[in-house]
């Protein structure tokens, strides 16, 4: 549509020049970032049993002020990455968005690059254990993205005390590019919501790598219900399947994804949280209601609860609005807000979803009271209780 105003902008590189800070979140922890290689060495992967499954994952570890010697700047992804996102967000939005290229590649995160070593400790360096002072929460990504679109969110959700682990899922992730440079494209998961079949084996190779990080992380077998996980659309479900398949994994969140898998029949035991964008419900979404419906037969003491997030689109965890923000992409000349992020600022998302996530996880995970799941709040009020 309105391509003069948006063509110039992007082809000037006026505004691409210099980079641009996706805001640290103003709150207890500074915040760690580490990417790491997983292999799982006996297990051949689904999608090409030419080779071990492997994985990538993004940690990101709360860092107390007193021991964050520095902080830095760090690229929020690659040029790589930010030109496969380009033509996948083209291709979404269509043509006439003028979606302005380069924009995810100049985007930098505010971190903790440099920790205080624990005194009097016999923690070493790069024991992947020794943080397991601060509750994990694993992050599901939607389909056809990549963890690197969570990483702000991510970082938001550490920023309170837990260890956030994002986590790629090759062949279905849109591009995962590993240490050695090697890439691995998705494109193996259909989208079509109707091949459920195909969908809850999507799902049952992302509840075996979740297990995989698990593992990795330490988290004993016996440690029954002692890590979070919340998902973004596709991840939404993956919370649910990998509840049933992994005891570790005791409480759960759908930000606003379809549900498949076994446990939309079966239910899940343990807290779930389903969090939908407007018009997105157990009464509009079959799969919601019946999920509800299974959860309420089979485990009728498990907690559930349904929220819904005014002003958003789907796509609640992502972080598409704050760039869309900090990039100055709201103007009323460009049709990014509708296509691509909602009308709530990417901040206040950042707020409102660390607030009622971390309730609900300390909820569920410490024993905690019920705090902004009770009922609604004065506070938020763009958060509705159905
Ligand atoms: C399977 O992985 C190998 C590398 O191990 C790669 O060369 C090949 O192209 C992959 N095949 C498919 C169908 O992705
Ligand atoms: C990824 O998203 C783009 C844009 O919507 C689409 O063209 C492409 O087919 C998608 N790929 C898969 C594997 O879903
Ligand atoms: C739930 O979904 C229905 C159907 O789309 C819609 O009419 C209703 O407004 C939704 N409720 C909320 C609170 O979004
Ligand atoms: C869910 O349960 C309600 C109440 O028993 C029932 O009326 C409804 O048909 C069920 N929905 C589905 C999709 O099974």
């Amino acid at each position: 549509m309105k391509l003069s105003h948006l063509l110039p902008a992007a082809l000037s590189g006026a505004g691409l020049i210099h980079a641009a800070v996706l805001p640290a979140p103003d709150s207890p922890y500074k915040v760690q970032w580490t990417s790491t290689e997983l292999v799982d060495p006996a297990r051949p992967d689904p999608f090409n049993a030419t080779h071990a499954r492997r994985i990538m994952i993004s940690r990101f570890t709360p860092v107390h002020p007193r021991d964050c010697v520095r902080t830095c700047r760090v690229p929020y992804m690659n040029a790589f990455m930010s030109s496969v996102e380009d033509a996948i967000i083209d291709a979404f939005v269509g043509a006439d968005i003028g979606w302005p290229h380069g924009v995810l590649g100049r985007m930098e995160l505010e971190l903790c690059c440099a920790v205080r070593a624990p005194h009097n400790t016999n923690t070493k360096v790069h024991d992947p254990h020794h943080h397991r002072r601060f509750p994990t929460i694993l992050y599901g990504t939607g389909r056809n993205t990549t963890r690197l679109l969570y990483s702000a969110a991510a970082q938001h959700l550490a920023s309170v005390g837990y260890e956030v682990v994002v986590m790629d899922h090759p062949y279905e992730t849109d591009a995962v590019q590993f240490p050695d440079g090697s890439v691995i494209y998705g494109g193996r998961v259909p989208r079509d919501p109707d091949a459920v079949e195909a969908l809850a084996a999507a799902l049952d190779v992302r509840s075996r790598d979740t297990t995989l990080v698990l593992d990795y992380l330490g988290v004993g077998r016996d440690e029954k219900g002692v890590v979070g996980f919340v998902g973004d659309s596709f991840g939404g479900p993956a919370a649910a399947d990998v509840m049933r398949k992994d005891a570790r994994v005791g409480a759960g969140v759908n930000m606003d994804g379809m549900m498949f898998g076994p446990a939309v029949d079966e239910g899940v035991e343990g807290p779930f949280l389903m969090f939908g964008s407007p018009g997105h419900n157990s009464s509009s979404d079959e799969t919601w209601e019946r999920f509800f419906n299974a959860t309420g037969e089979n485990y009728p003491r498990s907690w559930m609860k349904e929220l819904s997030l005014e002003g958003a689109i789907h796509g609640l965890l992502i972080d598409f609005a704050l760039v869309a923000d900090v990039a100055g992409l709201r103007g009323d000349d460009k049709q990014v807000v509708g296509n691509l992020i909602g009308t709530i600022t990417g901040a206040r998302t950042m707020e409102i979803l660390r607030a009622y996530l971390s309730d609900f996880f300390e909820f569920t995970l410490d024993g905690k009271g019920k705090g902004l799941l009770a009922g609604p709040s004065k506070k938020y009020p763009e958060v509705l209780f159905l």
